[in-house]
């Protein structure tokens, strides 16, 4: 958490805020641009943190490293948490009830990372204490709750982020821009996934908790797969299309962690089809890894995987000659293979060497980690937001992708638990939403 390097993060999202190209691909990093960096320089957002769990902390130590932030305030119920919090941030004041942490006048910016189940609340409240908001995802636990910050977002001047990381990853701004540029061709398709090998279970030092720190298992708290993993994902396919499924269908199930109580599925497949037809095929299961964590974009003329932060093209004339070197050297070797099986071969993509998205280093997410992963553009979402708790400049669209997403993952589980298809409800559309 100490690598130097990371200080540059707000550089780099300023760079690229100042190309024309990438902010019609990304109009929230306007919010961003390096000339508005400079005009906060000196200054500093007072921020305080609500539930100091690990994703709390993790915000934490990526605050350390923004200059414009100071921490003021911690709260949390749960006293262990709050006393780990306190030792990153000593000189911060510590709260139990968040309600006497809003009435803080000396409070710019609150960052929300509780459970699902209470994010509309505390969002709701911040909002009317007039404070600037950072809530984690997902957006809500239901429709309805989303439906109610969303208008009082409309109705107020706060700013409000949701930390919808991959909007500010560089490979995905990147890689989004190249498909609006044409290179994959037409979008035809996407395919994601999320594949882990963990129960998601924490340990529990007293049954009277169980709910407080197993949240994530139950219901009451929780959206499961869908919006702790797939939400994330379903941004991105938003994101790339402009556009949303009209309708979903989906199976579910506990299959693997069937005895310890849990309420949410261990394995989700869901598909969401659009009005032309396409769709986005969904995957999750979390009691094997082999398949890691990707977003595949499919187009007519070429495979955009934003997560690994590679491209395929299904006619490469572009390859260098080393690639094509290797290429040939593999195909000559096959061919040498006398045919005693299939005299077809499927073109995989393992035979076949990618382009990658950026330039030198791109740091990827296995998608291994319950916590978060370096470089993946929550460092700077939330260096964004400190500065806009400086400036009161709301980035556009975050909370409108944060909406769409978080109710495709609510839709998701609707259509699961009913086994039917469903179509989008007109009363949860928003006018951002096209269709
Ligand atoms: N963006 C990402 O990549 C990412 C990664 C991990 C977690 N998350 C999100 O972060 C949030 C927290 O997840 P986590 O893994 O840190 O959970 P956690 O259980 O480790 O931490 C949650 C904390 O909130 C506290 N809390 C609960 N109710 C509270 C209340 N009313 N007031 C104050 N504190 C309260 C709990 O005591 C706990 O300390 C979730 O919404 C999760 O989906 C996002």
């Amino acid at each position: 958490m100490t690598d130097p390097s990371r200080r540059s993060f707000m550089r780099s999202l300023g760079v690229l805020a100042g190309s024309a190209a990438v902010l019609s691909t990304a109009p929230w990093l306007a919010s961003c641009s390096a000339d508005k960096q400079a005009a906060v320089t000196g200054e500093r957002a007072r921020i305080a943190l609500i539930g100091t769990g690990s994703r709390g902390q993790y915000h934490l130590h990526n605050l350390k490293l923004i200059p414009h932030s100071e921490v003021v305030a911690l709260c949390d119920i749960h006293q262990p948490h709050l006393d780990e919090a306190s030792q990153l941030f000593p000189e911060a004041k510590t709260y139990t009830d968040y309600h006497a942490l809003l009435d803080d006048p000396d409070i710019d910016g609150v960052i929300i990372a509780t459970p699902l189940g209470t994010h509309a609340r505390i969002t709701l409240d911040a909002l009317d204490a007039g404070k600037h908001v950072f809530c984690e995802k997902a957006m809500a636990l239901t429709l309805d709750e989303c439906k109610e910050v969303y208008e009082r977002y409309k109705q107020c001047d706060n700013v409000l982020y949701y930390c919808m990381q991959r909007m500010y990853d560089e490979k995905y701004i990147r890689g989004v821009q190249m498909i609006n540029d044409g290179l994959i061709g037409d979008v035809v398709g996407m395919r994601c996934h999320w594949f882990r090998n963990a129960d998601w279970r924490r340990d529990c030092p007293d049954p009277s908790l169980e709910r407080l720190i197993n949240w994530r298992l139950y219901r009451e708290t929780s959206g499961g797969l869908m919006t702790e993993l797939a939400s994330h994902q379903l941004e991105v396919c938003s994101w790339v299309t402009g556009k949303m499924p009209s309708k979903i269908m989906g199976m579910g199930d506990i299959i693997h962690w069937k005895h310890d109580a849990r309420e949410v599925y261990d394995t989700v497949n869901v598909v969401y089809k659009y009005s032309d037809g396409r769709t986005i095929s969904y995957e999750s299961l979390i009691s094997n890894k082999y398949n890691g964590m990707e977003d595949q974009i499919l187009g007519s003329r070429g495979t955009m995987n934003l997560a690994t932060g590679l491209y395929y093209l299904e006619e490469d004339n572009s390859r260098s000659g080393i690639k094509q070197l290797l290429s040939s050297v593999r195909e000559s070797v096959f061919s040498a293979i006398p045919a005693a099986g299939p005299s077809w071969r499927p073109e995989t993509a393992d035979a076949y060497i990618p382009h990658s998205i950026l330039d030198g280093v791109t740091h990827v997410n296995n998608g291994q980690s319950t916590i978060g992963a370096d470089h993946d553009g929550s460092e700077d979402i939330l260096a964004s937001f400190c500065q806009a708790c400086i400036t009161g400049e709301r980035a556009v669209n975050v909370v409108e992708e944060a909406y769409s997403a978080t109710a495709l993952c609510l839709l998701g589980n609707k259509a699961i638990e009913e086994g039917t298809t469903i179509d989008f409800p007109d009363e949860y559309k928003i006018p951002y939403m096209k269709f």
